[in-house]
């Protein structure tokens, strides 16, 4: 069985960022959890605030000295990393990630850092400029590369006065993410998921396409919902600029063509088909090899054939995989939902009103409805996509168990 949240062992490891006020909320949180909490600050970190401060709210004491005689006797740097299930940067400061990322070891966050042999959670927060330059990326991607999780900085108001990407997530959002690693049901373990996220796009010639504005955070959310609780996933992902959950097997595609092309692979090699991409229905009928120039006034007359239907042609082989597909309406959203449903042969379909404001394509936030292949309907208010995903996995799962 997994570790629950409460009573897991965390280290939050805090650096110099103007946030560090906001760590302190992160240890709240974490502490009302149930968690036991150590925090290890930067040697500048503690500059922002004491490390009294987070003594008091930890109930432990805080490790910011690499150098005092007590801490260096103890071997703390090794003590405090052996005993934890989780390690938490947050904020981590560009200088923190180079540090993380190059191996450097000076001071006692970097060198416990360093000793830690779990997972690495990692929030950064710094100036716009400092968050798009190409040094402080090529650190985050060496840290992806090694397994490490990032909940990517929000876009906001920032504390040197501009506004823009940078700023520390919310402490609820990390905290979310934390319990993530905890209180996880492992009981999708050895199912093999296929699922497609994302848009399509459907070129017009070398510099234009047609597509919709479909995020992909809905199948990348039951992606990583899925793989959470033990299940082998392929993600078929259409462009978006999601990161791929850790993982998952991802597959990138452009046209619906191509992604049917994808799907059709590896339909054999899956129990569960989740169709969650929001496949262009039509493309251009030609591909222009250059640039479609402006002709003065004259419009353009585009001649639009319809592409391959995905569903339909999963449908026609018949594969006896239980089947899941997406419908984003803007009207009659059950009726078109559950005509969809029987047409296409679905065990299951998620229906959303992509005419009402706040859900959908783009949001975090989703309502949907769900139909099963018995046409019962069941209305799931608005709640994040990550919940959304795991209701709808519980609902498959529950399908997988008594096949009708
Ligand atoms: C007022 C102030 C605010 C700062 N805020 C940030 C910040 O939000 N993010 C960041 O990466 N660096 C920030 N810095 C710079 C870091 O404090 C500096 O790079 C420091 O060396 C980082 O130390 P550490 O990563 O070892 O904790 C700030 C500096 C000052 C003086």
């Amino acid at each position: 069985m997994r570790k629950t949240i409460k009573n897991a062992k965390i280290v939050l490891g805090v650096s110099a960022g103007i946030a560090v006020y906001k760590a302190v909320e992160i240890l709240r949180l974490l502490v009302k959890e149930g968690a036991d909490v150590r925090v290890v600050m930067s040697a500048n970190a503690s500059k922002f605030v004491t490390p009294l401060t987070f003594e008091a709210l930890s109930g432990n004491p805080v490790y910011h000295s690499l150098f005092d005689s007590h801490n260096s006797a103890q071997m703390e740097h090794i003590r405090v990393a052996e005993n934890a299930d989780l390690l938490v940067v947050a904020p981590a400061t560009a200088s923190m990630l180079g540090k993380m990322a190059h191996g450097l070891a000076d001071d006692a966050l970097s060198n416990l850092h360093l000793a830690f042999k779990g997972s690495v959670l990692v929030a950064p927060a710094m100036n716009d400029g400092m968050w798009e330059h190409p040094a402080v990326k090529k650190n985050i991607d060496i840290l992806r590369s090694r397994g490490v999780d990032f909940v990517d900085p929000a876009f906001g108001e920032l504390a040197c006065g501009v506004t823009g990407p940078g700023r520390l997530a919310e402490p609820s959002a990390i905290l979310d993410k934390v319990r993530s690693y905890f209180n996880q049901r492992d009981d999708l373990n050895g199912i093999r998921f296929l699922i497609t996220a994302g848009p399509t796009h459907e070129p017009l010639d070398p510099v234009r396409y047609l597509s919709n504005p479909s995020s992909g955070k809905m199948g990348y959310a039951v992606a990583e919902q899925a793989k959470a609780r033990g299940a082998k996933v392929v993600l078929i992902s259409g462009p978006t600029y999601l990161k791929a959950p850790p993982g998952v097997d991802i597959k990138t595609c452009k046209r619906a063509d191509e992604m049917n092309v994808l799907v059709q692979e590896h339909l054999d090699h899956c129990d569960v088909l989740v169709m969650s991409a929001a496949v262009g229905d039509f493309a251009p009928q030609t591909l222009e090899k250059e640039k479609i120039k402006k002709q003065g006034d004259a419009g353009l007359v585009l001649k639009m054939v319809p592409t391959k239907d995905i569903l339909l042609e999963v449908a026609k082989r018949n594969s006896g995989k239980l089947v899941v597909g997406f419908a984003a309406e803007s009207q009659n959203i059950v009726e078109s939902a559950l005509e969809k449903l029987k047409k296409k042969n679905l065990d299951l379909i998620v229906a959303n009103d992509i005419s009402a404001p706040g859900i959908g394509f783009q949001s975090d936030s989703n309502q949907v409805t769900i139909i099963d292949r018995e046409e019962k309907i069941e209305n799931i208010p608005l709640k994040p996509k990550r919940e959304i995903a795991d209701l709808l996995l519980d609902r498959i799962l529950v399908r997988l168990k008594n096949p009708k």
